[in-house]
């Protein structure tokens, strides 16, 4: 099982810039949709990530689910995923979630997308 699954592999990422940081609090959550993909960022103490809104399990959205010790519960059926990385943490869910750079630069955050 892969620990985690980067959207794009650095230096192969094209930085966008997605919102501000003032938009997304310490302990709070952001729904974006870009490209093909709809995405949650969470600020974990004041550190910023971001994965795909789409469980692996079957596919429902995640973003709202309970966060505890930086681990995310999938609404649905329980998995348990590391909000930082992606990587399950407990099943049924197997393959970790699509996780997105990220990066702060003057007060926007942007997402790493796989350069086409
Ligand atoms: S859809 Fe997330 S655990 Fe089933």
């Amino acid at each position: 099982m892969p620990f985690s699954r980067p959207a794009c592999q650095e230096p192969d990422c094209v930085f966008v810039p997605i919102a501000l940081v003032e938009d997304l609090p310490p302990g709070e959550r952001l729904f974006v949709h870009i490209d093909e993909w709809d995405v949650v960022l969470f600020n974990l103490d004041g550190q910023i990530f971001a994965l795909e809104d789409r469980c692996t399990h079957a596919g429902r959205p995640i973003g709202e689910g309970e966060i505890e010790d930086g681990v995310l519960t999938c609404p649905y059926h329980g998995s348990r995923f590391d909000v930082r990385t992606g990587a399950v943490v407990a099943p049924p869910a197997t393959e970790p979630l699509l996780a997105f750079p990220v990066r702060v630069v003057d007060g926007l955050i942007a997402l790493g997308l796989p350069a086409f």
